[in-house]
């Protein structure tokens, strides 16, 4: 869209939140809900997006990045205030203004489309974004004349009986026209209940001015919240939680019960995909087709290929191929990488590790820095000896070879291609292709030992 573009106030401390971390940094979904505002703004195309940031400033501009220009508002003097200090970046420029609260994560981009749209249609100085609440309480109210004009915004501190009353709520998104936006911040004062510079009494001012104001009412109401405490922010996880869950529903994946289930707003899954109760998927993570993940699975920035089954296990920072069986209780530490047809059992914990095609870890086994080629069978209870107290070292399986049960390779090692490792063996040297290693006490029998 061009001449549009686009501001978000987040400069506030988020008193009500009683926290450490600043207000619009707080994930949602595992995602920061600034950064949901502003992913949702970027799918308009404004020429430029301004972030206002004060408290936690850094913060705010390193988790988003290029995402966004910024401007320091120093004091949080209100919300008209913030706006204000985008004035040097957008001040001189002709177009479209929207105005959006970084506290506002579920606002979506459809919903600001139609906002546009309808202060285009309206050809509005300003056009306010309201709904219907059922419990307005700590909104700001919508005044309307007789004839059904806006009027102006009254702050929920600021309303007399009569305006509490009024259900249709400001919901902290607008657009303007970006000179007369900049030119009546200038008007704006702060004599109100709270000492602030409001942002929406800008709609009041237009309007005693003659200037054509607007509202459109969005039919979702549900995306409206303001998240201002922690109880709104559980209801904010639980609204998009729900809109996730039922966007992969509808693109084909099966979720047992959307409830227990947390699906980052970054995550892709395939088809006939099955997710099963207890699941919590996080960041980027893709998932294909025709998978079951688990109960109780906890996989993060990871890949996983088609067919494949991860149950009640771990997956972090990993890449998992096709019909491979993960699990139950597998932990895949960052950077291991399973192929096609793998098996990693119960109790098997991979760390910084490639296991080839067709290659099994079963059982009770750590797999730390090791290099496993295709078709290895790893018995039950081995251990790769990565770690000699100072440096990590690594350990490699070259294709088809057997390690029997509860082997020690103490790295750095090799076990070449098609060697055999006896069960119970602490190998220290490399075993050449077509071996049998064998490394352990012989067995002595004393017959007649034990006397009755
Ligand atoms: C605001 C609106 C209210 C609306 C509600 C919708 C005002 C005065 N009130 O109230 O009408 O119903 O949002 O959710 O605008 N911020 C700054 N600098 C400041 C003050 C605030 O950047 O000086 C930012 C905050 O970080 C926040 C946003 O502006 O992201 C809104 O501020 P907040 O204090 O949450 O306003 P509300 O009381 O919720
Ligand atoms: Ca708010």
């Amino acid at each position: 869209m061009t001449n549009t573009y686009a501001i978000v106030l987040a400069a506030g401390q988020g008193t009500r939140m009683k926290s450490d971390l600043y207000k619009v940094l707080h994930p949602v979904c595992g995602k920061p809900m600034v950064e949901h505002v502003i992913d949702h703004i970027r799918h308009l195309d404004a020429d430029r997006i301004v972030t206002i940031v004060g408290h936690g400033a850094e913060m705010v501009e390193q988790s988003l990045g290029n995402k966004s220009e910024y401007a320091l508002q120093e004091e949080q003097l209100g919300t008209a205030h913030a706006v204000q200090q985008a004035e040097e970046v957008l001040g001189n420029l002709d177009g479209t203004t929207l105005v959006v609260c970084g506290d506002t994560p579920l606002i979506s981009s459809e919903t600001m489309k139609a906002l546009l749209a309808h202060h285009h249609e309206s050809e509005a100085k300003a056009t306010i974004l309201t709904a219907n609440a059922d419990d307005p309480a700590g909104y700001g109210r919508i005044i309307r004349a007789e004839n059904g004009d806006v009027l102006r915004n009254v702050e929920h501190k600021d309303t007399n009986d009569e305006e509490r009353k009024v259900t249709e709520i400001n919901t902290g998104t607008y657009c303007f026209d970006n000179r007369a936006l900049f030119e009546t911040l200038k008007q704006v004062n702060n004599e109100n209940a709270q000492g602030e510079y409001y942002l929406p009494d800008v709609i009041g001012i237009l309007k005693s001015k003659g200037q054509r104001i607007s509202a459109y009412t969005t039919p979702n109401f549900h995306e409206t919240l303001g998240v201002n405490d922690r109880v709104a922010l559980a209801r904010a996880e639980k609204e998009m939680r729900h809109l996730i869950a039922e966007k992969h529903m509808r693109n084909g994946v099966t979720i047992i019960n959307p409830e227990q289930t947390v699906i980052s707003v970054d995550a892709q899954i395939g088809r006939d995909t099955v997710i099963q109760p207890g699941v919590m998927i996080e960041g980027p993570t893709k998932i294909g087709t025709h998978c079951i993940i688990g109960p109780n699975s906890h996989l993060q920035n990871s890949t996983v290929g088609d067919h494949t089954t991860v149950h009640s296990s771990v997956v972090l920072d990993s890449r998992v191929g096709s019909n491979t069986a993960v699990g139950p209780f597998a932990h895949l530490r960052p950077d291991s990488q399973l192929g096609n047809h793998v098996k990693v059992g119960n109790f098997v914990e991979v760390k910084k590790s490639q296991l080839g095609d067709h290659s099994k870890v079963s059982h009770l086994s750590y797999i730390g820095d090791a290099e496993i080629g295709t078709n290895v069978n790893v018995g039950c209870g081995t251990i790769t000896v990565n770690y000699d107290g100072k440096n990590k070292h690594k350990t490699e399986i070259q294709d088809n070879a057997f390690i029997g049960c509860n082997a020690n390779l103490v790295a750095p090692v090799t076990i070449g291609k098609n060697a055999l490792v006896a069960a119970g063996s602490t190998i220290t040297k490399n075993v050449p292709e077509n071996s049998l290693a064998i490394a352990r006490v012989r067995q002595e029998n004393k017959e007649g030992y034990v006397k009755n």
